[in-house]
């Protein structure tokens, strides 16, 4: 019984992303995840005081607030089909995620004993509807929840909140800005699987990808160039930009998945709108197991940059849009201080992720508000599916897509 399957653990958002385990019985190799800190984040979404017009779901993959946590996510990771497919899955995603558990564990206590992603997410989408308010008034009272795949709060029970909140229109905003059937896919599978023996109490639209909106240029050009001017200056003309994406196997790929063309797609515009100021690359980070991803690795052309002469490294995480393990482990620890330093790199830095930066920010209120005067109930996009993808899932939540854009009343 031998199988491969993929994860994208998003540690972040994240998480982790796709990982990839080889065969049974074989370790199952390095998935993204981590934080900075034990953070609970007391979720109040009882306290409604008046009827939510417009309730927003942010979906993610989530990651575990605690090392407690750990476990529990990577236990639904594992046993998600939508992100991987595995001999006996219910059996033996449980037996993988309880092996993986102790060094994952491991990771998140090394950037403070958890993932900060909710406690991020939560940040956005208070500031995000703070600013909804505001500019749109005739879709106020606006309210936030966070829906994550595989840590709390789980998208099915911020849903069931969302209806016990009386929300009349429900958008359901993926926090990907790049579509990937892996991440934002399993999110909107979810959503559909909810609904499966339920009637729909409330009116819904989708937001699936934003990838190159203005503001999200805007704030990775403005955290590059505060980046850059903390090097020396007399190396910063010398730097290189590495934009690191979480990397995707080329199984995935080559079915026609979105998601390599839209992170490509971020960082042309961003380098537009840096005016091509320094010599760039995309590569990927976060590969694990044999088979083939997209290359090269972010570590493979660090080193292969140094091998060159080029020792000014400047990280560009593309596809997070707030920090995680894979920003605060693999590029912070594993990447810019252990690699770095043996390699001999001599100036390297890393882009925060968006964030709480303002322009992210209005970014998210923007994309919410230009949705909402669209009237529209999903991009088009959505409803295609990859022109070689095999699954049955993907066909059943894009005929249900499809007959509520049907019923779709702006
Ligand atoms: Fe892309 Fe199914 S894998 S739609």
């Amino acid at each position: 019984m031998a199988g491969k399957f993929l994860t994208h653990c998003h540690g972040s958002i994240g998480g982790c992303f796709l990982n990839e385990a080889y065969r049974i019985g074989t370790r199952i190799t390095s998935l993204c995840f981590l934080t900075e800190q034990n953070i609970h984040w007391p979720r109040n979404y009882s306290s409604t005081s008046g009827k939510v017009k417009t309730g927003i779901l942010m979906m993610n993959m989530g990651g575990p607030s605690s090392l407690s946590e750990v476990n529990d996510f990577l236990t639904r990771l594992f046993t998600d089909k939508d992100i991987m497919t595995l001999p006996m899955q219910n059996k033996l995603g449980p037996i993988i995620a309880k092996r993986r558990t102790p060094s994952i564990i491991k990771k998140y206590d090394e950037i403070g004993g958890g993932s900060p992603i909710l406690k991020w997410t939560d940040k956005q989408g208070q500031l995000m509807t703070n600013l909804l308010n505001k500019i749109s008034p005739e879709t106020a009272p606006h309210k936030h929840y966070v829906g994550f795949r595989y840590a709390k709060p789980l998208t099915e029970d911020s849903i069931a909140q969302m209806e016990r909140d009386g929300v009349e229109h429900a958008i359901a905003f993926s926090q990907y800005p790049q579509y990937s059937c892996s991440t934002s896919g399993s999110s909107f599978n979810a959503l559909y699987r909810y609904y499966l023996n339920k009637e729909i109490s409330m009116k819904w639209s989708f937001i699936d990808r934003w990838p190159t909106h203005p503001k999200l240029i805007e704030c990775f050009a403005d955290l590059i160039t505060k980046e850059l001017n903390s090097v020396p200056k007399e190396d910063r003309d010398d730097v290189i930009l590495l934009f690191t994406a979480h990397a995707l196997p080329m199984q995935a790929v080559n079915r026609g998945d979105p998601y390599p063309t839209e992170v490509a797609a971020t960082v042309l515009g961003v380098m537009q709108k840096l005016n091509f100021s320094h010599p760039y690359r995309l590569v990927w980070q976060s590969k694990v197991g044999p088979v083939a991803w997209l290359s090269p690795q972010t570590d493979d052309a660090i080193k292969g940059y140094v091998n060159k002469g080029k020792k000014n490294i400047l990280l560009v995480p593309i596809s997070f849009v707030n920090e995680h393990i894979e920003t605060l482990h693999e590029l912070d620890i594993e990447y810019g201080k252990e690699l770095a330093e043996k390699i001999g790199v001599k100036n390297f830095r890393r882009v925060a992720a968006p964030n709480d930066h303002p322009a992210f920010i209005e970014g998210l209120a923007g994309i919410v508000k230009s949705h909402l005067n669209q009237g529209v109930m999903c991009n088009p996009q959505l409803l295609l599916r990859c022109p070689l993808c095999p699954k049955a899932t993907c066909h059943h939540t894009k005929a249900w897509l499809s007959t509520l854009k049907q019923k779709f009343i702006k």
